[in-house]
């Protein structure tokens, strides 16, 4: 930990203080040999659980035959595998295309070069509390300000925000379904006061928001806002990275919302921890950036390719029936809770893409940051680790991974519940 302070920024967080040793489904053991059950697969990464034994089988296997050519100077065959698997399993029944990239704030960065270029437009349109990264358009699409864009800017321009269904704290004031998802239709007139539509080349939305705090939008939100896009000629980015790979129970979380966007962007879980992403859409979009307009050097890396085309064999086995029990059980553990204790103002999400929001009392709604806080730091002394998000920090969020046995279930449990009650009553 002295080196750790020593030789690197405080800029790149951490939530735990641990140094791990080693970790297997979701356990991890740290170099002391303390064990701790992961409610967050490193926020979202491993869907599939810690070095599945047939992710580990191929990546070793191939170590031994190439490590990496970049795909732009000698391609290779599990970069296009994998694009057939993302064209084939997306939603929308229609031409696909898909290229790979590092890390999810790329895919998010290619989604708006590819949505510009195909459209000739310049604007985007993004939500409020959406988090799509931290490289400069994926930051300037972010919402939160503290800690993600405090003392960066300045931002990208062409970049606009609408109000979320936030529906426990309504930017309106309205209530669902009295509300008749007034917050979708508020769309028309955002383009009559803040951007004209025949500026704006997309829309960029996560199906349920993550970092924000687990903000899933009713039903309907997205098909209006997907009208609307059409009605103008505007593309539907939906950002999956933390939604997406069985995390709410179906592959994607936009098919909760019988939603289908133009371009789809995939991360985190999809090689199980290894660094790849993707920007899948229809093929005629995807087609029209010049030859060497996109790419990148490791984009696509053929470890990652073949640790991919494994996790899906994976989601596409028993596991996504597991995430779906998974978040009954979980949401029924967390109502059961919510009755006995004021602090747990909101449960919600989707199948195991589970936030629960935490305010000092129901009435007022005052958000209780530091009581989340403490939870956490709680959890992880008695061996869970578990995150929190939101814009104001408050909401407790499992993010563990969807094979997690049921005794491991139980014990994270357990000690959540615990140190609930402590942290509730303090
Ligand atoms: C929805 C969403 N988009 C994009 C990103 C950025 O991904 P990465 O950290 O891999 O750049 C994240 C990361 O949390 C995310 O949750």
């Amino acid at each position: 930990m002295a080196l750790r302070q020593e030789h690197i920024p405080r800029g790149p967080f951490n939530i735990t203080p641990i140094f791990v040793k080693k970790a297997k489904g979701a356990v991890i053991e740290d170099v002391e040999g303390k064990e701790y059950i992961d409610f967050a697969g490193g926020i979202g990464v491993e869907n599939v659980g810690h070095c599945p034994e047939q992710v580990v089988s191929v990546i070793k296997e191939q170590a031994e035959q190439y490590i990496h050519t970049c795909f732009h100077v000698a391609m290779y065959e599990p970069y296009i595998e994998l694009a057939v698997k993302m064209n084939e399993i997306t939603p929308g029944n229609f031409p696909k295309k898909t290229f790979f990239v590092n890390s999810g704030a790329e895919a998010v960065e290619n989604g708006v070069k590819t949505a510009r270029y195909a459209t000739k437009r310049p604007a985007i349109v993004a939500f409020q509390n959406a988090f799509h990264g931290r490289t400069y358009m994926a930051l300037t699409l972010t919402s939160q300000i503290k800690p993600y864009k405090w003392g960066f800017g300045p931002f990208c321009p062409e970049v606009y925000r609408m109000p979320f269904a936030y529906c426990y704290r309504c930017p309106f004031g309205l209530e669902y379904p009295v509300c008749h998802i007034y917050c979708a239709d508020y769309l028309e007139d955002f383009f009559v006061g803040h951007v004209a539509a025949e500026s704006v080349a997309a829309i960029i939305a996560e199906p349920v928001q993550g970092e924000g705090g687990f903000i899933a939008p009713p039903k309907g939100f997205f098909r209006k806002i997907k009208s609307i896009c059409e009605k103008y000629g505007i593309l539907f980015i939906m950002d999956e990275v933390q939604s997406g790979m069985g995390r709410t129970g179906k592959l994607f979380a936009c098919e909760h919302f019988d939603v289908i966007p133009d371009i789809l962007l995939t991360g985190k879980s999809i090689a199980a921890g290894l660094p790849l992403a993707g920007i899948t859409g229809k093929a005629e979009i995807m087609e029209m950036p010049h030859v060497g307009g996109l790419g990148g050097t490791y984009g696509g890396n053929p470890i990652a390719c073949r640790a991919g085309l494994v996790v899906l064999d994976l989601l596409r086995g028993e596991l996504l029936e597991k995430a779906v029990q998974l978040g009954e059980k979980a949401r029924d553990r967390f109502l059961a809770l919510q009755r006995q204790h004021e602090i747990m103002g909101d449960v919600r999400g989707l199948g195991p893409m589970i936030g629960v929001e935490l305010v000092k009392d129901r009435q007022s709604k005052e958000p209780a940051g530091d009581e989340a806080g403490e939870l956490v730091k709680r959890c992880y002394e008695k061996g869970l680790i578990i995150l929190r998000c939101g814009l104001y920090h408050n909401v407790i969020r499992i993010l563990m991974p969807l094979m997690i046995m049921d005794d491991e279930f139980e014990r994270g449990f357990t000690i959540l519940e615990e140190n609930l009650k402590e942290v509730s009553s303090t």
